[in-house]
């Protein structure tokens, strides 16, 4: 059972999600994992389980990532795969499960899903220059770091779980 967990990223909050979620799904064994980020050369079709996340942009996965699911689509409608996708942003705590829902009919415009989640990530002073770091500042931004480790795992969790429950004569332990 080949599992993908592929991530697009601008600052690394969400590559260290996806690698949270290998680790929990790699602890309960049951198939191999690659965890790698969006890029032309990766195929939908080499793997059986797709995981896929991107951070949010002005309400939108980034460019590698949507180029991903649309040159997807087609092969995940013919060929449908068992794909959960999660988003990274940082609304505020009211404003998660509105992004979510926005994030999640746009992927289903493209590609079938299990499901679909958003974790807040995290805006880290050092990752900006030092103009937008001071335009930010200016404007009330803050610099937080909203990560719920924790949500992550139960997410992987469940993920497993459903797996278990389709195969279980293949991903028993
Ligand atoms: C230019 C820009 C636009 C953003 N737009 C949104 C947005 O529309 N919604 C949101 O929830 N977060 C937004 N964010 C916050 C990022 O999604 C958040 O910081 C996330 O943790 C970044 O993930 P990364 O570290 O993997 O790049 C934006 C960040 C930047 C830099």
């Amino acid at each position: 059972m080949k599992i993908l967990i592929a991530y697009g990223t601008t600052y690394g909050s969400t590559r260290s999600i996806a690698e949270r979620i290998k680790d929990r799904i790699a602890a309960a064994n049951i198939g191999e994992i690659t965890i790698a980020p969006f890029d032309n050369k990766l195929s939908a079709n080499d793997f059986d389980i797709l995981i896929l996340g991107s951070c949010i942009h002005m309400q939108s996965w980034i460019s590698p990532s949507k180029k991903f699911i649309k040159r997807s689509a087609t092969g995940l409608h013919t060929n449908p795969k068992p794909t959960w996708a999660f988003s990274v942003g940082l609304p505020p705590d009211s404003g998660v499960e509105p992004e979510a829902k926005v994030m999640e009919k746009w992927l289903r415009q493209y590609i079938p899903l299990r499901g679909h989640t958003l974790f807040q990530g995290a805006w880290k002073k050092e990752d900006m220059g030092g103009c937008f770091r001071l335009f930010f500042s200016c404007f009330g931004g803050k610099f937080e770091d909203k990560r719920k480790w924790n949500l992550m795992d139960e997410w992987a969790d469940g993920i497993v779980q459903e797996l278990r429950n389709d195969h279980p004569e293949i991903l028993e332990n």
